[in-house]
Order: C-alpha cells, then structure tokens, then sequence
C-alpha cells in the first residue's frame, strides 16, 4: 500500500480523497466529478431492476483501510449508514498488518437447491430410486441451465435427506433432495432455482410423492470462508493495559459469545456490520449472506459467536471466523449497478473465491475492533466523535459549521440536538 498518498485519509475533504485515490493509483485517473458520477444509479436502469420504482436511496460509501490478506493490499468499499464501523475496520486491520494480516481459506463454491416431497409411501423405495437414478436427474438439471456446464460448472452430486414428522410442531415426514450445483462466479439463485423446477416431476415420478417445492437453500453449508488471523501481545497494548492483558479480555469476550445467546447476537451483528456493507458495496445479497450466517451460528442447536479468539501456544492472539458466503462476481445487479462495477474494479476485479477471502477478512477485522474496544475503553469513546458530527448535521450545520459544532459539543456535558442547535445558532451570530 502506498502510505504517504493514504495518510490521514479521515482529515481529507472528500475531494482531496479522491484525488489521493487517483494519485496513488487506486483507481483510474479521471476528474473528482466523474468518478463520484461513477457510483450513480440512472434512474432508467433503477426502473427495470425492481418494480413500482419511485426513486433511489442513497448511502455513503467508505474506504476500509490497511487491509493485508493473503500477502496482498485491499482497499475495502463498504457501504452503510452506521458511524464508527468503517474506523473500526481500518484501526483492527492496521494492527493484524503489522501482525503479518489475514490468511484465509475458501471451500469450494457449491450452492444447494431443494426439493421438498410429502406423501412419500414408501421411504427406503424413494430413497433408493433416487440414488439409482442419480445420473439422470443430474442430466436433467444441468439441461435446464446448459450455459453453466458450458463454463465448467453444474450439478456436481445428489444428496437425499430424510426430515422426520414432528408431531409437536404438526409438520409430516420429508424426503428433501438437494442438487449440490457447482455455480462458479455467479451466487447462481437462479439457476439452481431452474434446475430445482426442473426437476420436480421427474423426482414426483420415481418416488410417486408429491413435490412440495424447488428452490435454492440460502444455508450454504457448502460455500464456506475462513480468515484467521495471529496477534502478538506487543500490539495489543492499550493505555493501562499490558497487551497480554488485552489478550486475555479479548479471550473472555470470545467466551462470553460462545456461552449466552443475549451476547452472541450482538457479538454477530457486530460482525455483518463490515460484512454487509461490502455484500451490499459489491452488488450481493445481503438478506442471503445475513440468513445463511445467522443459521451457520445455530448448527449446533446453540446459536453461538461465528468468531473464536484464543491463545496460542506462545501466548499470540488467535482469531477465527468461518462463515457461509454464497456471493457472486457476476449475475444478479452486479452488472447492472454502475457502483458495484465500480467497487469490484477498486478491489482488482476479484473472483468469487477472492471476494469472500476479503469479505470474511473484513468480517473477522470488525469483530476484533468492536470487542478490543469493548474490553478496554468501551466503544462510547469512538462512538462519540462521529454522533457528534451526525448531531451537528441534524442541527443543521453545512460545511466548515459540521466540524466546529461537533468540536463545541464534545466538550458539553449533555451531547444532544438541542445542545447542537445552540451551538449552531451561537457560531452564526
Ligand atoms: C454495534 O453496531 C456493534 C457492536 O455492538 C458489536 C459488538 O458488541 O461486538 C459494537
């Protein structure tokens, strides 16, 4: 990374930032006003992405700095509306840099689409007509999208599942089929959708059940991320505290959310809050990676923290996070969105497999920063400054005003709207 263009980025006007950007050659070279146009949505693409379309909506867009994974620089788009998230992702990496950065590890990228079936008469017949006609439901499948058996890709395997009746919850008896389908660069919904419909009758035919539905499960158990990073204790020293003892705080705060759900929801959205705003940055479905993370968490019938930190043998700060992230490099609005074409060129055009190596980086970065906060100075602190900005802006302060109001009403007893106000009327007189 080249330091000196992306010193003090956060003192930076937004102009000068992009100049930076463009200085360094972090993105092509281009005039301030053209690259902001860059990220608009026409209103003409926007009327046929969704229906009943009125207008667009509009979030910042940040820069996650200092991120090293896999020995290579990344400069993180993140788009979100919450303060202090995009400072905290670029603090925490900036530390685990200097402790060598991220390694991570992707599984291969295998989505799953379902075929339900009820009324089955007989469950060893059905399961066996489906394992012994394998190859031809495979067949079918991959007929009904042939493009991506032309790329390399398609149905890799049949796996069939049997869902007891519960009595309890008045639900009958199952045979689910899944179609592990192989979708390359694309997140594939739709596809695996066709391929699951397609299907069906046959399905219905050979196990002379009745088919309930095809569609894609968003719990992409076969689609998983790893980052893992290994801090020194020397740089975790805060303030008062020595770095093995930030160490072993960050240890208890990891068990905390492991032990009691209460903690390990807030744990886990801690975690999305880098994770989304890069999902969403990229043009990916952030309902998708949210379902599928929430109920990889539970797989143990415990919902549980996604990350764990834990000592090493030579007392270094181990830190984990595996998560399921079906995204995508190409389909769905990521073609389409002049902004998520955009971000995926200042990411260096990465493949999916790439993507979601910077994308659970990212997600492990924003756990670190939100529980080393927590466990030393609290995130208040953090929090503070930039709840001050946003409260000179609803006070109504523009320009140069946001900064000096801000400043004023850190040092107020009482930081709220109506202090802002004053100290706004007060700086115009
Ligand atoms: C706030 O959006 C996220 C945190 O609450 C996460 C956490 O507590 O780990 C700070």
């Amino acid at each position: 990374m080249k330091k000196n263009r992306l010193d003090k980025f956060y003192n930076k006007t937004v102009d000068d930032r992009i100049e930076a950007l463009m200085d360094g050659n972090y993105t092509e070279k281009t005039s301030v006003e053209k690259f902001k146009k860059s990220f608009i949505l026409p209103e003409e693409l926007a009327n046929h992405m969704i229906e009943n379309q009125i207008s667009t909506y509009q979030l910042p867009l940040g820069l996650g700095l200092h991120f090293l994974i896999d020995g290579e620089d990344y400069l993180i788009p993140m788009a979100t509306e919450e303060p202090s998230v995009i400072a905290a992702a670029s603090f925490s990496a900036k530390t685990i840099r200097r402790a060598g950065g991220f390694t991570t590890e992707i599984s291969d990228r295998v989505m799953i689409g379902q075929i339900a079936l009820k009324d089955v008469e007989n469950k060893e017949q059905a399961i066996k007509a489906i394992e012994n006609t394998e190859e031809k439901i495979i067949e079918i499948a991959n007929d009904a999208h042939p493009s991506i058996v032309k790329r390399g890709g398609g149905v890799r395997e049949i796996k069939v599942r049997w869902v007891d009746a519960d009595v309890e919850h008045n639900t009958p008896a199952f045979l689910v089929v899944h179609l592990h389908v192989e979708t390359l660069e694309a997140m594939g919904a739709n596809m695996i959708n066709t391929m699951a419909e397609a299907v069906k009758p046959y399905l219905e035919s050979i196990t002379k059940a009745k088919a309930v539905m095809g569609i894609l499960s968003n719990y992409a158990t076969e689609c998983l991320a790893t980052a893992r990073c290994r801090i020194p204790v020397d740089l975790l020293e805060r303030r008062r505290l020595s770095g093995r003892d930030v160490r072993d705080r960050i240890i208890e705060a990891s068990q905390f959310a492991i032990a009691d759900p209460y903690r390990e929801v807030t744990n886990n959205k801690g975690i999305m809050n880098g994770i989304d705003a890069l999902v969403l940055a990229t043009g990916n479905d952030t309902r998708a990676i949210e379902a599928g993370a929430h109920a990889y968490a539970s797989r143990s019938g415990q919902y549980r923290s996604l990350t764990k930190w834990s000592k090493a043998d030579n007392g270094d700060l181990l830190g984990k996070l595996t998560i399921p992230l079906p995204i995508g490099t190409v389909g769905g609005s990521i073609n389409i969105h002049p902004g998520a074409k955009f971000t995926h060129h200042m990411l260096g055009n990465p493949d999916a497999k790439r993507l979601e190596s910077i994308i659970v980086s990212l997600g492990l970065a924003q756990n670190f920063g939100a529980i080393r906060a927590l466990v030393t100075d609290g995130i208040q602190k953090g929090h503070m400054a930039l709840q001050a900005k946003s409260l000179a802006i609803n006070a109504g302060a523009t320009g140069d005003e946001i900064r000096k109001v801000a400043r004023a009403l850190r040092k107020e007893k009482h930081m709220n709207l109506k202090t802002a106000e004053e100290i706004l009327t007060e700086l115009r007189k």
